[in-house]
């Protein structure tokens, strides 16, 4: 066996935020849905390791991990299921050593899912490797492999390598759509979709009260379940047919419904729970007044917290920003939010 190369490779990954939501999985992290995101472009992060020939044979990938300059040893657990789930799809990982140095452009302690991002520029700078030690390999398969693998280690994670919109998990509507790995979407949408904006409403910047593993698990026997995932099905073609015709009422109306539609499938399973705050409905609230007074196409959508993304077209920023510092912020704990918009996903650095 020939030795492998040693070397180094940055990736930087988005977040994303899901228009019509995953939730719900099967298999090793398969969607019982098809899903569609907006990818974003200042929540990033940024992902280097360095690599080199392994000292000595170990059962399973050697690597150390640092975030943010420090080692973290209580990320491993997570990092050494990921490896076991890639290992047979990057064989050679076995037999390197890898430093792998992460960080955030947002706050650790933001509320923010830093899954996605994180696994995005991990898989990334994890193919890059292989590319360096296989050379020849046809280039069309690394764009698949990168959200194959990222989707191995969180679901959404799959949606942030490309952009401005990605589709993940099969439909029959488009052709190429696949559960193993995400596909860039709407490329054809009008120009207003490509620099819709986010901004992301900080009400709780804590940990998540319940994980979204344990949630995806509550939708096995939820009585509620194959029509949920009938329904996404048709709010995905329902969603790209109105993004394609402009129409920003229908598309307003699926966002929202899909929002509110997930955290109604937690609060109606078993065990039951609530990840929005009474100031997540106070901020609808508002919302839905200044868009009724304004007449400006403004919406909100949630994950799996109880952050609010406030989502609208750049031709508003001026009016919207007054509207978040004067009537939103103070629903945001420490009067904080993170202004992010759509973007083209993950890059080499
Ligand atoms: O990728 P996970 O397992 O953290 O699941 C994410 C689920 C939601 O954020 C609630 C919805 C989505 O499609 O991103």
């Amino acid at each position: 066996m020939e030795n492998l190369p040693q070397g180094k490779q940055c990736w930087q990954a988005p977040s994303n935020i899901a228009l019509v939501k995953y939730w719900g999985k099967y298999g090793l992290q398969l969607p019982k849905n098809p899903s569609l995101s907006f990818t974003l472009q200042t929540s990033v992060t940024t992902t280097e390791i360095s690599y080199k020939p392994a000292d000595k044979k170990t059962p399973g990938v050697s690597f150390q991990f640092l975030f943010e300059g420090e080692t973290r040893t209580d990320f491993h657990p997570k990092l050494k299921v990921f490896f076991e789930r890639i290992l047979p799809y990057q064989p050679f990982l076995k037999r390197l050593d890898l430093t792998i140095s992460s960080s955030n452009s947002f706050p650790h302690s933001s509320g923010i899912a830093s899954s996605a991002s994180a696994y995005a520029a991990l898989a990334a700078a994890l193919v890059s490797i292989e590319q360096s030690c296989f050379p020849d390999s046809d280039p069309s398969y690394w764009e698949q492999k990168r959200s194959f693998l990222a989707r191995l280690g969180s679901g959404s994670a799959a949606r942030s390598l490309q952009g401005p919109m990605m589709l993940w998990g099969e439909h029959p509507a488009f052709t190429g759509s696949s559960n193993e790995f995400a596909i860039p979407f709407g490329h054809k949408l009008p120009a207003v979709f490509l620099d819709y904006q986010d901004c992301i409403l900080l009400v709780d910047k804590g940990q998540k009260k319940v994980s979204s593993t344990l949630g995806h698990g509550l939708m096995k026997g939820h009585p509620f379940a194959e029509a949920r995932f009938d329904q996404a099905r048709t709010n995905t073609l329902a969603l790209a047919t109105a993004m394609e015709a402009e129409d920003l009422e229908a598309f307003i109306q699926i966002v929202e419904s899909e929002a509110l539609t997930l955290h109604a499938m937690m609060q109606s399973s078993h065990p039951y729970y609530i990840l929005m705050r009474p100031n997540t409905l106070h901020i609808i609230e508002v919302i839905w007044a200044f868009r009724a007074e304004t007449k400006i196409p403004l919406c909100f959508t949630l994950d799996a917290g109880a952050n609010v993304h406030l989502l609208y077209p750049k031709q508003h920023q001026t009016a919207v920003d007054v509207f978040i510092s004067e009537q939103l912020l103070e629903y945001c704990q420490d009067r904080e939010c993170l202004k992010d918009s759509v973007g083209w996903g993950a890059k080499k650095l």
